[in-house]
């Protein structure tokens, strides 16, 4: 069979930019049943260049509609991340009493300031829409947030403080996370900082995001700050830390033990290569919490082997706040709305894997747009490891390391990696959380990615994969023989 090209890499599922370009989810918010996302964006070339927003919209965070690019870069600078509220009050004073308006800040980045050596190259900047986010309107007396002499002072992103009836902008410098208060989102008061101790510090702290979120099962809530930072990642590169605390209007408080390091800061939104930068939606119904990330890593971002386009997003999640021994920790699913794309499902009961079983193969359903969950009833002294393989031999490899009590994902065979000396070599491992004997996996495969929910979403590993031909089976490998319950397989067309 052919090997497939650039064009054959098309996700099925995932959101990419039509061509060219694109990074970091940008703005997003909801309103009257549409789901806006906007994105770092370089319209004219496929590595990263001027920034611009791209726009897209969606009924449910799965299919998505190209909208007309939102943001163009001008003399302040390109357009870099940042988020857009909801102004339901029209704090700002920019509606014009039919319209809600929709502010949006972002950073200018000022690549000639830069150039010349200044560190105030970057500023935040405020467009707003009167039409629902179609079109915006850039503030005439930018920046709402001048640059006090920090070189990297970026991805701004604002939420409504009830508590305190007012604004709350957070903001990363290199090492920390600023705290902005404001009334009406235009004039911002600096109140505090938070990141000195505490957290990975391997690299730039970049694209914050403040949200609060319910205790599941409980009537409590907690304020959790979102931290990407680039690199020092848990698996190197690029990656997406939090922090579960508390606020009181100036001063983000995280819980003790989260101080308490010696050990690896282990709070992260996903623990594989491929999830960065990744923020919320505003104003997102019922109370859900929905996130998307960037499907990249900085290490390769611009050198994957799709000329097209570059990148891709996770598929949209919702997020979990959950106490587990004495700890809150963010669980993560795909959203719900996935499911009601499901075209044709298998089910599988007790398949014994004595050695090698071959769980699936591509004649029963696809293995690049299918959800598949399943359970191994008792761990025992085992390691388990399953793989998808190809007639060529491409394979992705993924499982679990009972001695290490890790999970991991090997794409070092998985078909093109030479473009990249640390896509090939990284082996990406994720300790397990949950104390359950019992393990439970859910794994959404495209084309070119691999996104694992491990026991219910408390570890997730999302992975990027170039295989040369489509993957043909799904294996499982074990030196001792055990049962893999309840698989039910779940192929999706968009
Ligand atoms: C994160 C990031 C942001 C910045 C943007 C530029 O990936 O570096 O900090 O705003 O990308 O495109």
């Amino acid at each position: 069979s052919s090997i497939m090209k650039d064009t054959d890499y098309r996700p099925n599922l995932h959101f990419t930019p039509e061509k060219n370009w694109m990074n970091d989810p940008n703005g997003m918010f909801y309103l009257n049943g549409v789901y806006h996302l906007f994105y770092q964006h370089y319209p004219e070339g496929n590595t990263w260049g001027p920034m611009h927003w791209g726009h897209a919209t969606s009924k449910d965070m799965i299919a998505w509609n190209y909208e007309s690019i939102a943001l163009y870069p001008d003399e302040k600078g390109y357009i870099f991340s940042g988020n857009s509220v909801v102004d339901k009050n029209n704090t700002s004073g920019f509606g014009d009493g039919t319209e809600t308006p929709i502010v949006a800040l972002f950073t200018y980045h000022d690549p000639k300031g830069e150039k010349d050596g200044r560190d105030d190259y970057q500023t935040q900047g405020l467009a707003y829409s009167l039409d629902k986010g179609k079109t915006w309107t850039k503030y005439k007396n930018n920046p709402v947030i001048k640059n006090p002499g920090i070189k990297d002072f970026r991805d701004p992103n604002i939420i409504w403080n009830e508590a305190h009836k007012q604004w709350v902008l957070v903001l990363a410098t290199y090492e920390k996370t600023m705290f902005f208060t404001s009334k009406n989102l235009i004039d911002w008061n600096h109140v505090s900082d938070f990141g000195e101790g505490i957290g990975a510090h391997g690299g730039v702290w970049e694209c914050p995001d403040f949200i609060k979120m319910k205790v599941a099962g409980t009537d409590d809530e907690k304020w959790v700050l979102i931290q990407s930072l680039n690199p020092g990642a848990y698996n190197g590169g690029s990656g997406t830390q939090y922090f579960v605390g508390d606020f009181d209007g100036v001063k983000f408080t995280p819980e003790p033990y989260v101080n308490s390091l010696g050990e690896k800061h282990d709070f992260w939104i996903d623990f594989g290569k491929d999830n960065y930068a990744g923020v919320t939606w505003h104003n997102a119904p019922n109370g859900r919490t929905l996130f998307i990330g960037w499907m990249s890593n900085w290490e390769y971002a611009n050198v994957v082997p799709t000329e097209t386009w570059r990148s891709t997003s996770t598929i949209a999640r919702e997020l979990k706040l959950k106490k587990l021994d004495g700890k809150y920790r963010i669980f993560s699913s795909p959203v719900k709305e996935l499911q009601n794309y499901i075209e044709k499902s298998i089910s599988k009961e007790a398949i014994e894997v004595s050695n090698s079983e071959v769980i699936l193969t591509k004649n029963e359903i696809s293995l690049s747009k299918t959800e598949v969950s399943f359970e191994i009833p008792t761990l025992k002294n085992n390691d388990y490891k399953f793989l998808l393989t190809n007639a060529i031999g491409d394979s992705l490899t993924f499982g679990y390391d009972h001695s290490q009590k890790q999970f991991y994902i090997d794409r070092s065979k998985s078909g093109r990696v030479n473009f990249n000396e640390q896509f090939a070599e990284k082996t990406s491992i994720a300790p397990r959380i949950s104390n359950e004997e019992k393990l439970k996996v859910t794994l959404l495969l495209d084309k070119t990615s691999i996104e694992l929910f491990f026991d219910d979403g408390a570890s997730v590993m999302t992975e990027i994969f170039f295989p040369k031909n489509p993957f043909q089976e799904f294996k499982a490998l074990s030196n001792q023989s055990f049962y893999i319950n309840n698989l039910n397989a779940r192929e999706l067309k968009l």
